[in-house]
């Protein structure tokens, strides 16, 4: 199986086209809803897209932009809060809803504005609306509390057309950032660090860069899906496009747990033989554990062998599907950022919901791990990231098939 590109690295490589007028052409696209919802959100902005080939998204800048975001898209999707950073270094103002997404416990953005502000930027929020100008932002040197991706990403796409150098010291690190960088850079930003935890950005005049063609980093996070699958079910499956070195404190707890993983230059490959051992996990920033991967690895835990701690530091509300995997005849006790999770040998098949987008594709994994019938419902949450779940898990050999909504 080939993997797609990633969600969380198109979103924002879509977002960064409003920095330049022309055709950009991202390819290995996944045909995700997520997708289609920033597309709209663009078009109303005036970026316009088209599918010209499987894969493959064409953006067109014509410069008539009105850099406003409308409440009806942002609230869809989290991903919207990407377009202050480009709009508002390229055209000094911005009408933004505060944006919604997947519903797990609070999501502030206060870093990112006060990251913008030290650039020069005002904020005035009224009605839900986040009103943001900026005459010329300049760059500046901004240490980050937390290394948010997000966060990370505005100032850069804001910081690209700022006057003088703007260095983001404590910024995320994750491969969908350095994506980001690498486009940025292919449109002629000037940016030095990329992939540490210091980017220094050298701005450039307004109207100096240029549309580009990109090719979206591989979803490490779908590619652990179909890792998940095959650890909880047995077999093997060879992962094209996979990076292994984008993944390398994940692939090494699954060997911990009893997956063997080779890597090649071309992809991942997994064999999983005999029970899954159990081990303890906390999320962190990369290049730690991503909070993305953990209902993945708390179903995994609930078939191992032993006991296992999983803390979640990122996000305080993340272990809602916890109760939907108690449905199945998972053992698992979750009390704040911490879940303690006793293996059992087999789950029993039940109706099951799913409450976003990675709890709702651990469930389906669990489902596999499952005696009987599993029907999860709230599949429009998965819709959101994956391409073809189902099919791809069928064309591994699950016994799975989507359903019409009841
Ligand atoms: N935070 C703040 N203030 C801010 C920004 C973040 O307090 O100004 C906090 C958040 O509340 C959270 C933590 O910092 O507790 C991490 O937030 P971050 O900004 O790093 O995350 P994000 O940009 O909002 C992206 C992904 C998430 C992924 C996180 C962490 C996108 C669209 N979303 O969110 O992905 O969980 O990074 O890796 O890129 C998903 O794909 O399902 C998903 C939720």
């Amino acid at each position: 199986m080939t993997i797609p590109g990633a969600k969380n690295s198109v979103l924002k490589l879509m977002a960064a086209t409003l920095l330049a007028e022309g055709s950009s052409t991202l390819s290995n696209v996944p045909d995700i809803i997520d997708v289609g919802i920033m597309s709209e959100l663009l078009a109303a902005i005036g970026v316009r897209s088209e599918w010209v080939g499987p894969g493959q998204l064409r953006m067109t800048n014509t410069g008539n932009i009105s850099p406003v975001a409308p409440y009806e898209l942002v609230e869809r999707i989290r991903a919207s809060i990407n377009v202050l950073g480009p709009l508002l270094g390229r055209y000094g103002r911005v009408s933004l809803s505060l944006p919604g997404g997947d519903d797990f416990g609070s999501r502030p953005i206060d870093m990112h504005l006060k990251g913008l502000e030290a650039m020069g930027a005002t904020f005035e929020l009224t009605h839900g609306v986040v009103e943001a100008r900026a005459e010329r932002l300049l760059g500046a040197d901004i240490t980050l509390e937390f290394p948010s991706v997000g966060a990370t990403e505005n100032i850069l796409t804001a910081a690209v057309h700022a006057k003088g150098t703007t260095v983001i010291d404590n910024a995320a690190r994750e491969p969908e950032i350095a994506d980001l960088c690498n486009f940025l850079v292919a449109m002629g930003a000037q940016i030095e660090g990329i992939g540490s935890s210091t980017l220094v950005v050298h701005g450039v005049e307004p109207g100096e860069l240029h549309a580009a063609d990109h090719q979206v980093v591989p979803d490490r996070i779908q590619a652990a899906t179909y890792l998940a699958a095959v650890a909880v079910s047995g077999g093997e499956v060879v992962l094209r496009g996979a990076r292994a070195d984008h993944m390398e404190m994940l692939l090494r707890r699954l060997h911990d747990m009893g997956l063997t993983i080779t890597s090649s230059g071309t992809g991942l490959a997994v064999w999983a033989t005999g029970r899954l051992r159990s081990i303890d996990v906390a999320t962190l920033p990369y290049p730690g554990i991503a909070t993305d991967y953990k209902p993945l690895i708390v179903t995994m835990l609930a078939v191992a062998d032993g006991v296992g701690i999983v803390t979640e530091n990122l996000y305080p509300g993340r272990f809602r599907y916890v109760e939907e995997l108690q449905r199945l005849g998972a053992d698992i006790r979750a009390d704040g950022h911490h879940a303690v999770v006793r293996g059992v040998a087999r789950l029993s098949g039940a109706p099951v919901k799913a409450p976003d987008i990675r709890a709702g594709a651990a469930l389906v994994v669990a489902g596999l791990a499952a005696d009987g019938e599993t029907c999860v419902t709230g599949v429009h949450h998965v819709d959101r990231g994956y391409d073809d779940l189902v099919g791809r898990l069928a064309a591994l050999g699950a016994d799975i098939e989507r359903v019409p909504a009841s």
